[in-house]
C-alpha cells in the first residue's frame, strides 16, 4: 500500500485533505489525475446503469434534508457504532477494532464501557442554534431516492419494475477512518433502488448481483480479485431477505465495494409511516394496490477508485545491453478508465516547427479524448510518466513528421503504446479512428 500511496500523491491521484494544515483525518482530495479517474467511473456506472437502460431514470438530490428523513429510516437511533475511550491516552476506537498496540502513556490501555456513536455528521439550517433547527449530512444517497418516489414516478413515465439511480456524496462520522481512502468520514455513492412488485425479490436481486458482477469486470477490476459474501439468515437486517457484497482483494486484505440488498417495502412503508403521504402504487396489469419492493445496489466510488488503483498498479524490471536494470512504474487501467487517454508531445520543445505540428495534432484529438500536453524533460521521462498516471497511448511528432527524413513519413506520428511500450507510425488522418478502435478493445 505504500508504493500505491506514494504514487497516488507523486502522480496527483489523491492528496491529504488540507494537508498544509497537517490534514484532516477520513478526508481526500483528488488531484488531476484523481478527478479524471473518478469522473469515468461515475460515468461508467451512469451511462451503464442508466443512460443505456429504459427501466431506470435518475436524480440528484441534496445532501441535507428534512430530519424526519433519518427518524423515517432509522439512522436517528440506529446508526450508530459502538466506541470505547482509553482512560490514559484518551484515544477512541470502534469497540470491534480494538488496536493491537500498547497504550502510548505506558503498560496496556484502559478502555471505558463501550457505548454508542451515531455517525451521522450534524449541522444547523438557519441562524438560530437549537434543537429545531438540527440537521444531518446525508450518510447514504438511498433515503433521498425513497423521499421522492412518488414524485419520480408521476413524472417518469415507468411502471413496476424500474429503478431510481443518484451519484453523490455521503457523510459519515467513522470512529477510525483507515486504509486510505477506503473507509473516510467524506466519500461519494453510487446507489440504485430497483422497485419491484412483491414476490419478484429473489429473482431480481439474482438480476443485479450477477449485472454487477459483470460491471466491475468491464471496467478493468481481474475476475480472480472479485468474490461474493452472501449474508447468512442471521445476519441480515430484519427486513431483509438478501443480501450479498461484492467484496475486492485489496493489498490490506478482501473488502466490500457494493452491497446488494433485497429490502422488501421497509424504506417505502417507513416513508409513508413518517410522512403521511402514500406510497402505494397501483399495477394497472394486476390491478392490484401495493408498496413496491426494492432491490438495492449501493456502491462506494471511492473504493472502486482505490480497487482500480490497487489492481491497475504493476512494477516491471528490465535490463538492457550494458546490463544495467531500470524499473518502471505502470498503472494498467483498462482505456476506458485510465484519467488520460492520449499524450501528445513534441519530439523537442525548442524546434518551433514541432511544437507548431504538435499543437496540430493535440488540437485534432481534444475534441475526441481526455488529451494532455506534455513538453517537459526528455521523451523517456515523458513516458515513464504517462507510464505513472496509466496514459494508454502517446502521440510524439518528430522530424519524420515534419516529412525531414523522406515524403512516406511526411504527416505521420509515433503512437506508443504503454502495456507493450510498441511504437507503431501511424498517419495523423488515422488517429482519431485508430484510437477510437483500440478504445472500444
Ligand atoms: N444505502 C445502503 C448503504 O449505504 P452501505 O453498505 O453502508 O450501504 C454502500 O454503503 C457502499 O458505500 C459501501 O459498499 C462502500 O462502497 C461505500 N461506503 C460506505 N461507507 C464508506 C466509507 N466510510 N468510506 C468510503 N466508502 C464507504
Amino acid at each position: 500500500m505504500e508504493k500505491i500511496v506514494a504514487l497516488c500523491k507523486r502522480r496527483g491521484f489523491i492528496f491529504q485533505s488540507s494537508e498544509i494544515y497537517g490534514g484532516i483525518n477520513g478526508f481526500w482530495d483528488y488531484g488531476p489525475a484523481g478527478a479524471e479517474l473518478k469522473r469515468n467511473i461515475k460515468d461508467a456506472w451512469w451511462n451503464d446503469v442508466v443512460r443505456s437502460r429504459t427501466d431506470v431514470v435518475g436524480i440528484d438530490g441534496t445532501i441535507i434534508t428534512h430530519p424526519r428523513v433519518w427518524e423515517a429510516s432509522g439512522h436517528t437511533t440506529a446508526f450508530t457504532d459502538p466506541m470505547v475511550d482509553c482512560k490514559k491516552c484518551k484515544g477512541r476506537w470502534r469497540a470491534d477494532q480494538l488496536p493491537d498496540t500498547k497504550c502510548p502513556e505506558g503498560g496496556p490501555h484502559e478502555f471505558t464501557e463501550a457505548r454508542q456513536f451515531n455517525l451521522m455528521f450534524k449541522t444547523f439550517v438557519g441562524p438560530v442554534e437549537d434543537g429545531a433547527s438540527v440537521a444531518y449530512l446525508r450518510p447514504e444517497t438511498a433515503q433521498v431516492i425513497f423521499a421522492q418516489f412518488n414524485n419520480v414516478l408521476s413524472v417518469s413515465r415507468q411502471k413496476v419494475p424500474f429503478g431510481i439511480a443518484q451519484i453523490g456524496k455521503a457523510f459519515r462520522n467513522e470512529i477510525n477512518p483507515r486504509n486510505f481512502t477506503f473507509r473516510s468520514r467524506e466519500f461519494e455513492q453510487m446507489e440504485l433502488e430497483f422497485f419491484i412488485k412483491p414476490g419478484t425479490d429473489a429473482d431480481w436481486h439474482k438480476y443485479w448481483v450477477e449485472e454487477r458482477l459483470k460491471w466491475y469486470e468491464s471496467i478493468g477490476l481481474p475476475k480472480e480479485k472479485l468474490s461474493q459474501y452472501v449474508y447468512k439468515k442471521e445476519e441480515l437486517a430484519h427486513y431483509a431477505s438478501a443480501c450479498v457484497d461484492v467484496m475486492f482483494e485489496f493489498p490490506f486484505g478482501v473488502q466490500e465495494l457494493e452491497g446488494i440488498a433485497a429490502r422488501g417495502d421497509f424504506d417505502l412503508s417507513q416513508h409513508q409511516k413518517f410522512s403521511g403521504k402514500s406510497m402505494e402504487y397501483f399495477d394497472d396489469e394486476s390491478k392490484e394496490k401495493y408498496i413496491p419492493h426494492v432491490v438495492e445496489p449501493s456502491a462506494g466510488v471511492d473504493r472502486i477508485a482505490l480497487a482500480l488503483l490497487c489492481s491497475a498498479y504493476d512494477e516491471e524490471t528490465a535490463t538492457d545491453e550494458k546490463g544495467q536494470t531500470e524499473t518502471r512504474v505502470v498503472m494498467r487501467f483498462a482505456p476506458r478508465i485510465a484519467p488520460v487517454k492520449v499524450a501528445v508531445f513534441p519530439l523537442l520543445r525548442n524546434k518551433p516547427v514541432l511544437v507548431e505540428k504538435a499543437k496540430e495534432v493535440f488540437k485534432l484529438l481534444q475534441p475526441h479524448f481526455t488529451t494532455e500536453w506534455d513538453d517537459r524533460g526528455n521523451i523517456g521521462k515523458r513516458y515513464r510518466y504517462q507510464d505513472e498516471q496509466g496514459t494508454p497511448w502517446c502521440v510524439t511528432i518528430d522530424f519524420e513528421t515534419l516529412g525531414e527524413k523522406g515524403p512516406e513519413l511526411a504527416d505521420t506520428v509515433t503512437l506508443r503504446d504503454r502495456d507493450t511500450m510498441k511504437q507503431e507510425r501511424v498517419k495523423i488522418t488515422e488517429l482519431v479512428p485508430l484510437i477510437s478502435q483500440k478504445l472500444r478493445g
